[in-house]
């Protein structure tokens, strides 16, 4: 398959994480013979210092004329303690999602059996978790009105939905459910929120077009402390922007690390992909950052183009270095993998016909012994 892939790297780990995936994508090129051809381009604050366009035309662009955008991270501590900044890197980010029509954010949440002693949950409580977050994208309160009153003391933000942008949505996480275990939990806060009761409405009378999946509704407060009591319980959890944003981050903790949680933006334009963590700015730098959860974005990237095989291959890869525990400083604190040497290892298991790998072989490529790239 030929993919034309816009690398969109960004700030803080972005680069060094991206540069990863992007070893990882040639690596699956190289062995399941696809082209896959990457092109850079600017966003976030490194955009702004040289640009002053967190979002430049030439990147949006690049992007629209991409079949997959691989996305690294935004943001930067200098905006994020100034409120008043009027050109934010995050800016960049939501313009874009806006502008590929980009409206079902996927974020999967796995306990991995090897790692289920690093989550600060209890062992008993996260074991069997396997959700999938459908996250509304380019709709609600981020979207909606912003208001500052003269004065600067007054500010609202509109949130608002149509019935057609919780009916598309709804479509892709009923469609999921019934490839999984067949059961949709619409998160939302329909006690207090009139938007709230527009998706339920909405949602309950969609649900009759698939029997066969279940659906139940939860109070994004109840759901919150749900996923950390009994997170095994959920399937498919469907909700709009901001609860989505929240919960996502709180079921991280549920893997072990925000590090290993990959996302999928879909919709109508071109098709992104990216980490759920941020721009980790105190790890920048010092090839200590995860990156699997970008190397397991770039994952997402093949299946949605149908590449099942050389998504399972990435993701079995990296189940086995996690069961080594070859892993970065935030899941292995005494013997912790490097960034770039995570790639290698990944990289050369794809590469090597050989499925065997030899627990020597992956010491020396840990060592920077890597005879790849
Ligand atoms: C995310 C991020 C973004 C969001 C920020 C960077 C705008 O937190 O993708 O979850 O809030 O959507
Ligand atoms: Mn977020």
């Amino acid at each position: 398959m030929n993919l034309k892939i816009a690398v969109l790297s960004g700030d803080g780990i972005g680069p060094e994480v991206t540069k990863e995936s992007v070893k990882i994508l040639k690596a699956i090129a190289e062995r399941y013979n696809h082209t896959f051809e990457f092109k850079e381009a600017l966003v976030g604050a490194i955009a702004i210092d040289k640009n002053n366009n967190p979002l430049p035309d030439a990147t949006l662009n690049l992007c629209k004329n991409s079949d997959a955008v691989l996305f690294g991270a935004i943001g930067d501590p200098k905006y994020d303690n100034n409120p008043d900044a009027q050109v934010r890197p995050e800016q960049g980010l939501l313009k874009l999602r806006k502008e590929l029509g980009l409206f079902a954010n996927i974020r999967p949440i796995t306990a991995y059996d090897s790692l289920l002693e690093k989550s600060p949950l209890k062992k008993e409580i996260i074991q069997g978790t396997d959700m999938i977050i459908y996250r509304e994208l380019t709709g609600g309160i981020y979207f909606g009105e912003k208001k500052l009153s003269k004065d600067r003391k007054t500010a609202s933000d509109l949130c608002e939905y149509s019935q057609y942008e919780i009916e598309r949505i709804a479509h892709l996480a009923f469609k999921s459910a019934q490839t999984r275990r067949k059961k949709v939990t619409l998160v939302d806060k329909a006690n207090v929120l009139e938007t709230s009761r527009l998706w339920r409405r909405v949602v309950t009378d969609l649900a009759k077009e698939y029997e066969d999946v279940a659906l139940d509704f939860l109070f994004v407060d109840n759901a919150a402390m749900q996923m950390i009591l009994n997170p095994s319980k959920f399937d498919v959890v469907l909700t709009e922007n901001l609860f989505g944003d929240i919960i996502s981050d709180e079921g991280s903790v549920i893997g072990g690390s925000i590090g290993l949680l990959a996302s999928a933006s879909v919709g109508e334009g071109t098709a992104l992909f990216e980490p759920i963590h941020g721009s980790y700015p105190q790890a920048a730098g010092k090839n200590i950052a995860n990156p699997v959860a970008s190397i397991l974005s770039a994952a997402m990237l093949l299946e949605y183009f149908g590449l099942m095989e050389e998504a399972k291959k990435i993701q079995d890869s990296v189940r086995v270095t996690l069961e080594k525990n070859i892993a970065s400083v935030d899941i292995n604190k005494e013997n912790p993998t490097s960034t770039s040497s995570i790639g290698d290892i990944i990289a050369q298991m794809i590469i090597l016909k050989d499925e065997v790998i030899c627990n020597s072989h992956l010491e020396n490529i840990r060592l920077g012994n890597s005879v790849f790239l």
